[in-house]
């Protein structure tokens, strides 16, 4: 079955709580964590105090999403905090501080970098995500071509025999969820689809079941 990460940078952001209660009852299996530094890509999100006060309510493990330059100096402060998945941009040695802080390490790859970076990391990494949207903001439409990118990183997660999830975030409705269901991924991220809903919680248990 598919999981489903919603972004809460599509919340209420004056009704935190009460959409993070929504996640807590809902079928969601993460949520997901957009941090923007206004450098790494062009818009700021939220940092530290926000992550703090969500995981105080939050019930289901946490999605961390850097898109920051320096995405290796907020691992503590993530682990300290309880956050499961920590998924950074670009390689470094990052991956190894992420798991030794006891985290799940993932990488994102933007639209225009091809899979091959991966070659010799993937069977080290527990997650790629795969950018369906240029990062930075939500509620922008999907780009059709990382349909055969998550199928061509498939082929290459079996090839390699890596244990790799495979994340889209960007654009995700039932629609592109099904074609991106059909290539294989794993986790769906969803911003708008979800909170921009009339009933959340059906969205979510119809985009589990793509
Ligand atoms: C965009 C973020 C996404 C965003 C997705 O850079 O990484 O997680 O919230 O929003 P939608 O699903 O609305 O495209
Ligand atoms: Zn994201």
């Amino acid at each position: 079955m598919i999981q489903v990460a919603p972004s809460l940078l599509s919340a209420d952001f004056l009704n935190l709580a009460k959409d993070i209660e929504m996640i807590n009852r809902s079928e969601a299996d993460w949520l997901h964590y957009d941090v923007m530094d206004g450098s790494f890509v062009p818009n700021i999100s939220f940092g530290f105090p926000v992550l703090s006060a969500v995981m105080q309510q939050l019930q289901k493990p946490l999605d961390a999403h850097f898109m920051v330059v320096h995405p290796e100096r907020w691992i503590k402060e993530c682990a300290k905090l309880g956050v499961r998945m920590f998924t950074v941009p670009n390689l470094h040695r990052t991956i190894q501080e992420i798991h030794e802080a006891g985290m799940m390490a993932g990488v994102a790859l933007n639209p225009a970098t091809p899979i091959s970076v991966l070659e010799d990391v993937i069977c080290d990494i527990d997650m790629v995500l795969i950018m369906t949207v240029n990062p930075g903001f939500g509620g922008q439409s999907f780009i059709a071509s990382m349909v055969d990118k998550v199928a061509r990183l498939k082929a290459m997660i079996t090839a390699k025999g890596s244990k790799a999830w495979i994340e889209c975030d960007g654009g995700v409705n039932l629609t592109t969820g099904k074609q991106l269901a059909d290539a294989g991924v794993d986790i769906l991220v969803a911003g708008s689809f979800v909170f921009k809903n009339a009933n959340p919680q059906q969205a979510i248990i119809d985009m589990k079941a793509l």
